[in-house]
């Protein structure tokens, strides 16, 4: 199920013209759609399905509560990253053997908290990282299970932004200092060994960076098993491509047939991290026209969202499809940037986008919005935040109050003389 469909030139979500919930809730809104959420975790699961895999769904491609409660009452585990989305995961009923920490920066207090709720495994970053939740987990009297996240520099031919297991990158350790590391790990006793994680970047449309990155991660297991190192959990991170404009997607089935036997020699449990996958097809952002501009050289489609609520554009130079709520196949096309109403050239949706010729007030859905839009979010510009809404069969809820005057200035205060 997709979501998203034409009937009679309408744009519905499921069973709910999005033209009605414009109506009711006001322009501009996130849209998404529980089906399409449900229907993406079962099929990623059942795709693995004889692999037995843990999913841990991606926080921060959008950790709306009432979509991940979608998730997690599917049966989908989480991988957060900061206090807030371990909360998050919490709230909305992820048992804490199914949750897993990611980062490379994280706190004290992160890690007690998670310590508290003993989640399944920590994925850890450096040597200090090792140390401190080491001491942590003693003060608590606990051990903590971890994972280190090893970086196999592998390019995985995805923007430079989102490109995350290259050796310059910031995250893991390097294959070649891993064994060290484990072996210090070892040795502290408030810690257990339990895995290892790779996460290679985001918006991977090919097979092949995955594969290398298990055969280049191999030996590094063979040596482990070697030494006595008894691992248990193998994380393969997220990063599966979703189809934006019409890339093909990369097909699970592929995925998993790339995957299955390298995966099996381990006799790990395998985990993933995926996010833009199971939300990114499932959300759209709509928004309205507020005037078509016409210069000498060029065309402008000025709505009312901009780079504070959809940044990809300006931060990726990512395509996302644009098209009317009320399709107008019949309607005269013009050539147009879609530009936000922020003050920064960068603020734009599209780049020279054939699109219908448009007139204030009507209705736009930009596609493929459900990851990391609402989430990368800002209030730049003092602009209050989208809603967010979810839909359900034929119902529709805003799950995400629009922001008022009052959110963006709560917490600020005059300096008092
Ligand atoms: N696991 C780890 C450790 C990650 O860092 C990420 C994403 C994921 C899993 C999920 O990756 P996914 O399946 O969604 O590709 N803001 C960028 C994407 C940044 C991804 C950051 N890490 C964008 O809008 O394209």
């Amino acid at each position: 199920m997709n979501g998203f469909k034409y009937i009679g030139g309408e744009l519905y979500s499921e069973d709910v013209k999005v033209a009605e919930i414009a109506k009711e809730v006001g322009t501009p809104f996130y849209l998404y759609s529980s089906g399409a959420l449900f229907n993406n975790y079962h099929e990623f699961e059942g795709a693995f399905s004889e692999l037995n895999p843990l999913v841990c769904y991606a926080y921060k491609a959008n950790s709306n509560l009432a979509l991940c409660k979608v998730l997690a009452g599917a049966g989908c585990g989480a991988d957060v990253v900061s206090e807030g989305e371990l909360r998050k995961a919490l709230q909305v009923g992820v048992p804490p053997e199914k949750i897993v920490f990611n980062g490379n920066g994280k706190t004290l207090r992160e890690l007690n908290l998670a310590l508290e709720h003993d989640i399944l495994m920590f994925n850890v970053d450096s040597d200090e990282e090792m140390v401190s939740l080491n001491s942590t987990a003693a003060e608590l009297r606990k051990k903590a299970r971890i994972s280190l996240r090893v970086n196999p520099d592998i390019d995985p031919k995805t923007h430079s932004h989102i490109a995350t297991g290259l050796k310059e990158s910031k995250f893991g350790f390097e294959i070649s200092s891993a064994i060290e590391s484990y072996h210090i790990a070892n040795e502290l006793g408030n810690l257990e060994v339990a895995g290892i994680h790779i996460h290679i970047g985001s918006q991977i449309t090919s097979l092949e960076p995955f594969m290398d990155a298990l055969e280049k991660i191999a030996p590094l297991l063979t040596k482990l098993e070697e030494t006595g190192i008894e691992l248990k959990y193998l994380n393969v991170g997220g990063g599966l491509g979703i189809t934006y404009r019409e890339e093909p997607p990369l097909l699970l089935s592929d995925y998993r047939q790339a995957i299955a036997s390298l995966v099996k020699a381990t006799g790990l449990k395998i985990i993933f991290e995926p996010g833009r996958r199971l939300v990114g097809n499932a959300g759209i952002l709509i928004t309205q026209v507020l005037s078509l501009k016409e210069t000498p050289h060029k065309k402008f489609v000025v709505v009312d969202v901009g780079m504070n609520d959809l940044i990809r554009p300006a931060f990726y130079d990512a395509y996302h499809e644009i098209k009317t709520v009320k399709d107008e196949a019949a309607a005269d096309g013009i050539v147009a940037d879609v530009v936000g109403p922020l003050c920064e050239c960068g603020d734009f949706l599209a780049k020279d986008r054939e699109i219908p010729r448009v007139r204030g007030g009507d209705l736009l859905a930009i596609f493929s919005a459900g990851a990391y839009g609402f989430s990368m979010s800002s209030n730049y510009n003092s602009r209050c935040r989208a809603a967010e809404v979810l839909v359900k069969g034929d119902i529709f809820q805003v799950v995400r109050e629009r922001e008022t005057y009052e959110d963006l200035i709560r917490g600020e205060r005059f300096f008092e003389n």
